[in-house]
Parts: structure tokens; C-alpha cells; sequence
């Protein structure tokens, strides 16, 4: 049959795999309320000055946002401790990594990304034309040394998810400085920090302290997982001012809502509700070490709001058992690590039902 045909770029690119949504568990087992930690959601929901911003924006709904996020930007400024000119909002970080991709990429171009991270980078990238080069890993974290002995003038963008997502692991100060000042200064380096804010390694750089020195790395941040804004969509990207520009350039004019420029600015502000999401996930993740432990399996430790647990053989029947349970959790299948599962940290009650599925089913 004759149809329309995508650029032969595009047709090679594989589907994302999202996790299992709570409504598909309903229906087919119908388990009424399933637990789902498989998205790396926050446990306590929304910020709830959040919630009340978006009330507030009520019947204001039929007007335009504004196209440039000043209030969003301004509240963003004084949380990352920057400028606003060195902000973009975004729809989800995914569409900085995006708007990062279409402004920088030609056909042809080479990509840097570690083989077990975030897909979204790989799509975004082929989506361009370009071409991804993958690196290795060593211990389950991202190998600064075979970036850095295969970077050449050649390499347009690299993609660096610290923490990396799903392996829970981050690099240190000294593995970015390197990193930073491995890379010619022509190629970006896009760090993505969307569980920055779980970390509770002392020797951590935030990639927001680097830009000011460095005009070749952009971080991203997103609202869905320290602020529980994950289905309103809000993201940033903080970089030098001609970064931001460029991305000015190219963004659609009301790419953030009216809910999402509220709902940020006052998520930003919430240091209560992010004081508590830091406090219930370092408790969560402690309770799950200790209770996989218990029963005689491994994990990687994380700086995240997830954990990657090594179950081994039976993990897709594993898998498999907790959903008929109503327990949604990851398969890491997609990522080539097909004795793992990812479990995103919930509730307290959450935690442990998990933990008393999971045993039941060994
Ligand atoms: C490392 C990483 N970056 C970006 C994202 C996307 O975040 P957003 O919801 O802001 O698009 C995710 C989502 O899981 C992620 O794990």
C-alpha cells in the first residue's frame, strides 16, 4: 500500500518503553488500586502549593500563557541560584532534551551516550539524523575514561544523566571536572540532574555551579520527581545566556500551560514539601536495603528515588508476580539488564507491601 513515508532516520528509531500505568493493571487483573512504583514518581504526591497555584489559575484558563515564563523563570533563578536569562522552561525535561537536540544536531552528527541510561536521549538524538556512539559502563556507572577516549572534534552533544537513571549511581566532583575539562570546548555537555536533589553523597557538583565557567555544559532539571509535578510537565535548562537564546530561538512560543507556569513557581518555593519528599525517600531507601538484604538479594546502592535490585534468573516471573498483586515495578529489559528490577521508593505502607510480595514470590 502507498503511504506517506518518515525520513529513513526516523523509521529506525525504537518506541520508548514507559512504565505500566496504574488503569492497565486495573483492567487486566482487576485489582482496584495497584501500587505503582515504576516511574520513579514522588511518593507524596504533588507539592501542595502547587496544587493550590493551579486552583488559583481557575478561570483564567482561556487566556494565553506567557510565552517567555518570567514568574516561573524568576522562582527557577533563585532555586538553581542563577540568572533567569540562563533559564528555559520547557514541557518536561524531555523537551529541553529536545529543543538541546534540534538546535544543535545536523544529520551526520555524532552523539555521545552511555549504553544503560534515560532512552529518551538516543530518540531525541536519531530523531536529528545524528549518529549515536554508546559508551561503557564499569560497576554500573557511567565510565568517564571511555567517554573521554573517544570524544573527538567530531562529537556534536554528550548526554550524561547524573544521577544516572536506572542505575541509580552518580559521578562525583572530581569525574565531572574531569569530564569538563576532557571535552573540547565545541562540544556540549548536557547534564541531566532530574534526581539531583536525592543525593546524599557529600562529594557531588551540581552542574548549575559549572556554567558559569563553562559554555559548553546545559543542565536539566525537572519538577516531576522532587516535586511531584510529573503529569503537569515542567523542565529547565540552565546554561550559559547564548544557550538559552539559541533554545529561545526554537522553542514553541507557549510551550509551558498556565497550570505548569503556576504550579512551578510555587512548587520552587515549597522547601517544606521537598524537605519531606528527601526525608521519606532516604527512610524508604533504607528500609528497602535492608529488607532486600534480608532476604538474601543485592541491589545497587542509589543517590536517587529508586533502586535497582538484582532478583536474577526468575526476575520476569517475578515481575510478572508482583503486577497480580497489584505492585507495578520496572522491567529492565529494554535496558539489557534482564535480572533487575527498578523500584521507584514509596510510601512507608507502600514499601512494605512490596517487600512482603517480593518475598512470597522467591
Ligand atoms: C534521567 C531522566 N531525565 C529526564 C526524565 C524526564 O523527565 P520529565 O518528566 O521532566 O520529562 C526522566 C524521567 O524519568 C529521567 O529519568
Amino acid at each position: 500500500m502507498k503511504e506517506p513515508k518518515p525520513t529513513s532516520w526516523i523509521r529506525k528509531i525504537p518506541p520508548y518503553v514507559p512504565g505500566m500505568s496504574k488503569d492497565s493493571i486495573t483492567e487486566r487483573y482487576g485489582i482496584a488500586d495497584p501500587i505503582k512504583l515504576a516511574s520513579n514518581e514522588n511518593a507524596l504526591g504533588p507539592s501542595p502549593k502547587a496544587v493550590e497555584a493551579m486552583e488559583d489559575v481557575g478561570l483564567r484558563m482561556h487566556l494565553y500563557p506567557d510565552p517567555e515564563a518570567v514568574g516561573l523563570r524568576t522562582s527557577a533563578a533563585a532555586f538553581f541560584r542563577c540568572r533567569p536569562e540562563q533559564i528555559i522552561a520547557g514541557n518536561g525535561s524531555d523537551e529541553i532534551i529536545d529543543l538541546l537536540c534540534r538546535a544543535y544536531l545536523e544529520p551526520g552528527d555524532e552523539v555521545m551516550i552511555p549504553n544503560c541510561t534515560f532512552s529518551y536521549y538516543r530518540i531525541a538524538s536519531l530523531v536529528c539524523g545524528a549518529d549515536v556512539l554508546s559508551t561503557s559502563m564499569r560497576d554500573n556507572a557511567i565510565w568517564i575514561d571511555d567517554i573521554l577516549g573517544k570524544v573527538s572534534a567530531k562529537t556534536k552533544i554528550i548526554f550524561i544523566a547524573n544521577p544516572n537513571n536506572p542505575t541509580g549511581t552518580c559521578l562525583n566532583r572530581d569525574d565531572i571536572m574531569k569530564l569538563v575539562s576532557g571535552i573540547p570546548a565545541e562540544t556540549l555537555l548536557v547534564i541531566d540532574e532530574a534526581y539531583a536533589a536525592f543525593v546524599r553523597r557529600k562529594d557531588f557538583i551540581r552542574a548549575t555551579d559549572l556554567i558559569s565557567e563553562h559554555g559548553n555544559v546545559a543542565a536539566a532539571y525537572t519538577l516531576s520527581k522532587s516535586h511531584g509535578l510529573a503529569g503537569v510537565r515542567i523542565g529547565f535548562c540552565i546554561a550559559a545566556e547564548s544557550i538559552i537564546r539559541t533554545l529561545n530561538r526554537i522553542k514553541p512560543p507557549f510551550n509551558m500551560n498556565i497550570l505548569a507556569l503556576k504550579a512551578g513557581e510555587a512548587a520552587l518555593k515549597d522547601e517544606e514539601f521537598l524537605a519531606r519528599t528527601l526525608e521519606i525517600t532516604w527512610q524508604g531507601l533504607d528500609y528497602l536495603y535492608e529488607q532486600i538484604e534480608r532476604l538474601g538479594l543485592s541491589y545497587i546502592p542509589s543517590q536517587t528515588n529508586f533502586v535497582l535490585i538484582k532478583i536474577g534468573g526468575r526476575c520476569r516471573e517475578v515481575f510478572e508476580g508482583l503486577l497480580k498483586r497489584g505492585i507495578i515495578t520496572r522491567s529492565m529489559t529494554s535496558f539489557g539488564l534482564d535480572e533487575y528490577l527498578r523500584v521507584t521508593v514509596g510510601l512507608p505502607w507502600e514499601n512494605e507491601a512490596f517487600i512482603e510480595a517480593l518475598s512470597g514470590l522467591l
